[in-house]
């Protein structure tokens, strides 16, 4: 087993009981099995759902547990039968909450399981079980620790509501993915609207939406970002301060096409409003729980996915498996963004 020193300990933030407040204590670092890796994390993706878990008391049953859903650093140690990836090279990953909270990535070092499919096709790592998908990456020179912490639950929320294909958590399933053969443009000339462009989830919506070739890229955001969303490839952007009408007027003023996708990556009672007046037939992709339109007004021909941007779910696995082994090239060559903060 390849290592470096690694202590015995470490600090996590974890979750004392439901509704109680994250707190600093000491744990063991796990030791990679095999076919999985060590990474000391250098940073850690924040995300609404590592508030919402302590405020609502939702997802969770077990206690004590410890939050945090993706991060980047560098491998520190290789679990038995791990050949492709190298102690030292720096990496980002999903992670995933609960489990003995192994994968979990509020805490110093985290293991990824990590059982390599290929090395040529690269950095893709799987589990050695069916549950424990983890998605590995070496991070490309031109992005920051930071703002590779920052990608997974995005980029995987953006992904899998445009692509994943319908089931209990289902996407659009549009098809083929860009990063799939044949998906570069495969919705050349339709148009998408990405309601809440400048979420982090939404600027990856926008960019997979211009790598699928959709036009008009119809976005809303406070104007300040337009500009920079505009270069993430959205055509149009519209001020979402103004009211509801207003919006929805100028979203069917920018295009004569019927639009048959709409991502809402802000997901309020607003926002769902406009996604169900904007779509002539099609999906409604919704980021949260529930959502703001009556049951009786939605029809196999106008409905609403419900998307949980976790890559682990079987499900999902073979799609997010393609988009993790394209995505070193897509960050590398800034065909892809990390997205920026844009409050
Ligand atoms: N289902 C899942 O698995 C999953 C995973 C991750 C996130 N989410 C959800 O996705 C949503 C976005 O998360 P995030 O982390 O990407 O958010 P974020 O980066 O914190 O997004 C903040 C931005 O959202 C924009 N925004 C807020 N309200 C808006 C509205 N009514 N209309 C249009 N834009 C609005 C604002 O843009 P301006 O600055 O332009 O005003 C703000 O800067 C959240 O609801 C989150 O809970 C779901």
């Amino acid at each position: 087993m390849a290592h470096t020193l690694v202590l015995a300990k470490q600090k996590a933030l974890v979750l004392p009981e439901k509704h109680g407040k994250l707190v600093l204590r000491e744990v063991d670092v796990p030791k990679p099995g095999s076919g999985e890796v060590l990474v000391r994390e250098d940073a850690i993706g924040l995300n609404p759902i590592d508030y919402f878990i302590p405020e609502t008391g939702l997802f969770v049953t077990l206690y004590p547990i410890i939050l945090g859903w993706e991060a980047a650093g560098i491998v520190v140690q290789l679990g038995e039968g791990v050949s492709s990836v190298a102690v030292g090279d720096k990496a980002l990953y999903p992670g995933v909450v609960g489990d003995g909270d192994r994968f979990a990535t509020f805490k110093q070092y985290s293991v990824v399981p990590a059982d390599l499919v290929s090395k040529a096709s690269s950095m893709l790592l799987r589990s050695l079980t069916c549950i424990h998908l983890s998605l590995y990456l070496q991070i490309p020179d031109n992005l920051s620790v930071e703002q590779a912490a920052a990608v997974p639950v995005g980029l995987d929320t953006a992904a899998l509501g445009l692509y994943a294909q319908p089931g209990e958590r289902d996407g659009a399933g549009l098809s083929p993915a860009p990063w799939e053969a044949g998906g570069r443009g495969k919705y050349q000339d339709q148009p998408i609207l990405v309601l809440g462009g400048a979420s982090s989830v939404g600027q990856y919506a926008i960019q997979l939406a211009r790598l699928s070739g959709f036009s008009p890229i119809i976005t809303t955001a406070s104007l300040k970002n337009a500009e920079y969303l505009k270069s993430l490839g959205a055509t149009h952007v519209i001020d979402r301060h103004l009211p509801r009408d207003s919006v929805v007027a100028a979203v069917r003023g920018l295009t004569e096409e019927p639009i048959r996708i709409v991502y809402d990556a802000a997901s309020t009672e607003d926002t769902h409003q406009i996604g169900y007046e904007v779509l002539e037939s099609g999906t409604l992709v919704n980021v949260t729980i529930g959502h703001f339109i009556p049951e009786d007004k939605l029809t196999s021909e106008k409905h609403i996915s419900d998307i949980f941007g976790n890559p682990y779910l079987p499900d999902r696995r073979e799609l997010s498996a393609g988009l993790y082994k394209q995505l070193i090239a897509l960050l590398s060559s800034g065909e892809l963004k990390a997205s920026h903060v844009l409050l």
